[in-house]
This record gives C-alpha cells, structure tokens and sequence, in this order.
C-alpha cells in the first residue's frame, strides 16, 4: 500500500493494526449463514460485465457461508470498480496485477498456504472466456484461471452478455471446450435479451454443491434460504437427463402434386424451445420439423445430443411422433410446438390440375387427426405439452379459458396459448406472448418477449412440473 512507503516502522505498526483491525470487522459476517464452506478459501476472479455490481454480493454470500474470499480482478474490471469495493467486501486485498509474487501461482500451488480450494469467475465475460478457453493469460483472472486449469482445483464460471453474445457459435464453442476440460458452468437466465449473471444465491449454492459440507450447521436468519440439500447447477442443467420430442414448423397437405394447404407456420417457436432445452443439459432432443423450418448453424455443435427428422404431412409428423415415443422409456416429454395442418383433402390428384380444363375446383377437406391426443392416449406417462393457436381473442382471460378447455379436450399436461390473430407476436415474429396452464390448475402469464426467452421460461415450467410429480423421479433415472 503506497501509505506504507512514507511512514516510520512504528507508524507502520499503528497503520498494520488498523488494517488487521478494520478485517476482523469486514469479516465479522463469515459463517452467519451457515459453515457449509468454512476453512475454504475461493477466489473470485471478477471481469468487465456490468453485472460486477453483483460481485461484492457474491462475495459475501459466500463469506455468509463460511468461506474465505480472495478477489482477482481484470484491468478492465478495475475501470469498472474501484478494487477498494472489493477491499472492504472481503477483507482481502484485492490482486489487480501480478507481481514477483507470482499471486497466480500463490493461488493454485500445493505449496502454498494461500492456495484457493475453488475458483469462481463471477461475472465472466466472452472476452475472458475466450481468452481462457484459448490458454492465453495476460492479466490476473486469465493467466490464473489458465494455471489452475492445470491442476484439480474445481473452476466455475457464471458469465454474462448479451443475448447475441452468448449465441455467438464461437462463444458456444469456448463455453464446450472448457466444459470438456472439467469447468462447470452456472447459468442465469435468458430475460430481456440478456442472458443475466445467475442469481448469488444460486452462485453460492453452486459452489456449496462442489466444495462444501453437505451436513453443516445451517443458521437461518433473516429472509435467507435453507441450503441442506444444495442443488448443483439448477438454473442450466434443469432438463438434466431428460429426453425431449419438440415438433416444429407447418405440414403440407397435398391437392394435387404441386399444390398444398398449410399454414403461416415457421418453427421458430420449435426452434427456439429445441436450442434452450440443449442449453438446460437435455440429454437428447428429437426435433420433428414440418418444411422450411430453418435449422441455425448452432446446433451443428451440440454433441450429437439432437436429431432432426422431416416430415412434410400430418399424418407423417403423427407417425414420427409415435414411432420415437415408441421407443420404450426412452422420451419423457413431447412438445408439440408445430402447426401440422387441420384439413386434408378427401381427394388427391396425381401429377398437376390443369386450370384451363379445370376452372373451378371443389375440395372436400376432412380435419386431420389431433396428434397430441393420440400419442397422450398411447403413451399416458408421457409428459405433454400442447401449443393452442387462438385467433382475434378480445383479451388474456379469454386466451386463458381457452387453453383450458384445450388442456381438458387434449389430455396434455401442459397447455401454451397464444394469440395468432396479432401480427407482433406469433407466426413468422421472433417474439411471442403466452399463457401458459398446467393440470395443477396454475396457469403463468408469460408477456411478450423473444422467442427464446418464452422458450427457457416454458422449459423451467416444464421442469417444475416434472419435479413435482412422481415421474419426474423416473425421469431423473434414466
Ligand atoms: C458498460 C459495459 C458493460 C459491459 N458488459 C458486458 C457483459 O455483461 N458481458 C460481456 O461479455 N462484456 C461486456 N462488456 C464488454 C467488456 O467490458 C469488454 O469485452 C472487455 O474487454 C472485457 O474485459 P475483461 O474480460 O478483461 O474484463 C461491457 C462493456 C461495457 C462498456
């Protein structure tokens, strides 16, 4: 501390004194929720999101539990916050720059008594996840994360940026590689084109998980939460182990070969539910998609953890359903977020009608069968969600009663209303507005926002409601 290089060795003393004095009251906190993480040390390696003001929190909490909490921040982190904020949380100064110390290898080395049983990058931006993913280490966080790597210490990451940012196809990659090298991932959510810095409770029940004492003394004071039974990873990994059937997209039904009825439908809906439930941890995921449906790049990389299978009919999308759900015990849950058409024509043409000697034409339409109500009628443990498209609704409480009846006519678990009357949501729009109603009678107002973020909301209901049930357990299983 540059106040030390113009003070007396007894002045030192006196300023020591003081400093030792202002961290046994910085840390008074450690332990008050509980011991969970006590004789454990974590460095909380902080970067350049605005999410950093969650950082001193983190630190707390963590403190809260027990722990010892040692910051390293980036240059840009420091620009961002005064590393004194980190100071005052911790009681630790903070390692802003590496020095002869070698402060990285002070944190990693089994040699050393300040060696670090975990570290948390929390806020993690793309950039250092980049830079760490690629071994390259030139500022504290990246040159001691690239250390650690090296040894067995547990490594978890919970980052933030925006949306585009973590759809990057090269950030997905980074976030992959560095899975395959043992760095756990905790995810916040998807909300307001964001993907958000977990909560710091989750952050610190994800580190519990990992390094703590499972049956520790837990005090609860306050509004905080019970923590005997940690959860790792809650947010991302809900859809652990779970195998998941989403339909995607329109059918066609044919008049004649080259002409067909369908409907506005573009799967985006299905896609954006297929590329969330990968990020939740699905261990697989069959997409049923109907023609046009665009697949993006991103899935190209998802470990083979999806399969994709076109249809074009109805009764072809019917068919693929049933025969993937046929696979015993292998599927939990079927989305049926596709638009399969409702009419097929009675009478089908081979080759082209011609207009000149057909100048008008008279079709005679049969509705299609209901593909969620077969496949709940044949496969009853099957966890179902239907997708009700509504039309020219006069509001909400009127979309909500009709998901309802939908929900008693289909037999689905799950039913997800929405109005396709609106042109701002809905077919073709990357964005949607939903209701949602399930068989224990709750029924979830999701507002209008990206696809994406609908998807990962539905995909937590969904998750919910598997935990709640008695064959989420059976799910869990396999
Ligand atoms: C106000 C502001 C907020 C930012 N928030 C984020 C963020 O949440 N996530 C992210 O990846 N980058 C964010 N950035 C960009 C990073 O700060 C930038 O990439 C920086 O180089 C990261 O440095 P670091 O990883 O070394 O800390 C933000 C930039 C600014 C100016």
């Amino acid at each position: 501390m540059p106040i030390l290089a113009h003070t007396t060795s007894s002045e030192t003393n006196i300023v020591s004194l003081r400093i030792s004095q202002q961290i046994v009251y910085l840390k008074d906190i450690t332990g008050s929720l509980g011991n969970e993480l006590s004789g454990k040390r974590i460095a909380l390696c902080v970067t350049a999101s605005v999410s950093i003001t969650e950082a001193p929190r983190i630190a707390r909490l963590l403190m809260r539990h027990g722990a010892e909490v040692i910051t390293v921040l980036t240059p840009k982190a420091c620009e961002f916050v005064s590393p004194m904020i980190f100071e005052w949380s911790t009681g630790n100064p903070p390692v802003t720059k590496l020095t002869g110390k070698v402060e990285h290898v002070e944190l990693v080395s089994p040699l050393s008594s300040k060696r670090a049983d975990l570290i948390l990058i929390a806020p993690c931006t793309a950039n250092t996840l980049g830079k760490i993913s690629s071994g390259i280490s030139d500022e504290p966080v990246s040159t001691l994360v690239c250390t650690a790597l090296g040894t067995k210490i547990p490594i978890l990451i919970a980052s933030a940026m925006h949306e585009p940012m973590i759809k990057n196809p090269i950030v997905q990659q980074a976030k992959e590689k560095l899975e395959r090298s043992g760095v756990k991932f905790i995810e916040g959510s998807l909300t307001e084109s964001k993907s958000k810095l977990a909560d710091p409770e989750e952050i610190a029940q994800a580190v519990i998980a990992v390094i703590g004492k499972l049956n520790s003394d837990i005090k609860k004071e306050g509004n905080a939460k019970s923590t005997s039974k940690p959860e790792v990873f809650k947010g991302q990994k809900s859809l652990a182990g779970v195998n998941l059937i989403i339909t995607a997209g329109p059918t066609r039904e044919p008049i004649d070969q080259v002409r067909f009825i369908t409907n506005p439908s573009t799967g985006k809906m299905g896609i954006a539910l297929v590329e969330e439930a990968i990020a939740k941890g699905a261990k697989r995921v069959t997409l049923i998609q109907g023609p046009g449906v665009v697949i993006p790049d991103i899935f190209k990389s998802t470990d083979g953890r999806l399969e994709v299978k076109p249809v074009v009919t109805t009764q072809e999308m019917q068919d693929s359903v049933l025969s993937t759900l046929s696979k015993k015990g292998e599927y939990n849950v079927l989305i049926s977020a596709g638009a399969p058409a409702d009419y097929t024509s009675r009478s089908y043409v081979a080759g082209k009608i011609n207009t000149s000697t057909k100048p008008s034409l008279k079709l005679e339409l049969v509705a299609t069968k209901k593909i969620i109500k077969i496949a709940k009628e044949k496969f009853p443990d099957t966890f179902v969600v239907a997708f009700k498209a509504e039309h020219g609704l006069k509001n909400q409480n009127e979309l909500s009663f009709k998901a309802l009846e939908a929900l008693k006519s289909s037999g689905a678990d799950l039913v997800v209303g929405n109005d396709v009357g609106r042109t701002d949501i809905g077919f073709g729009s990357d964005f949607n507005e939903v209701i949602v109603v399930s068989k224990n009678g709750k029924v979830r107002d999701l507002p209008k926002a990206r696809k994406n973020e609908i998807a990962s909301k539905i995909l937590d209901i969904i998750s919910e409601e598997l935990s709640n049930s008695p064959r989420a357990f059976r799910h869990k299983e396999l």
